[in-house]
């Protein structure tokens, strides 16, 4: 069933920042591009590596081990050692809280 989670409050990740965050049985990566929270999962579609700690910039996401980019609003692949999009998912703030749906975009 689909439905909103809480993550943490918004104030936690300023703008810039990116942290991860378990939803559920998924860890995410919630990121905070100039006041705007997008969720995508902490799993490169290369070779499986974790995205967190990759460098986050004009709101594309590098792959700390082969340096794949990603773009954090949509998961569009945008270099290689990647080919294929990351999971995004759908992120709200609801009274001061970072929400992220339990499931995948369309
Ligand atoms: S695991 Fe991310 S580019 Fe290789």
């Amino acid at each position: 069933m689909s439905e909103w989670k809480d993550i943490c409050e918004m104030d936690k990740i300023v703008p810039g920042d990116c942290e991860m965050a378990d939803l559920e049985d998924t860890e995410i990566v919630i990121c905070n591009l100039e006041g705007d929270f997008y969720a995508i999962e902490d799993t490169c579609t290369h070779d499986g590596g974790y995205l967190t700690g990759g460098k986050v910039d004009c709101g594309e996401i590098t792959c700390p081990r082969h340096s794949a980019r990603f773009s954090v609003r949509n998961g569009h692949c945008l270099t290689p050692h990647a080919y294929d999009p990351i999971t995004t998912y759908q992120v709200r703030v609801k009274d001061g809280m970072i929400q992220v749906m339990n499931q995948q975009k369309d």
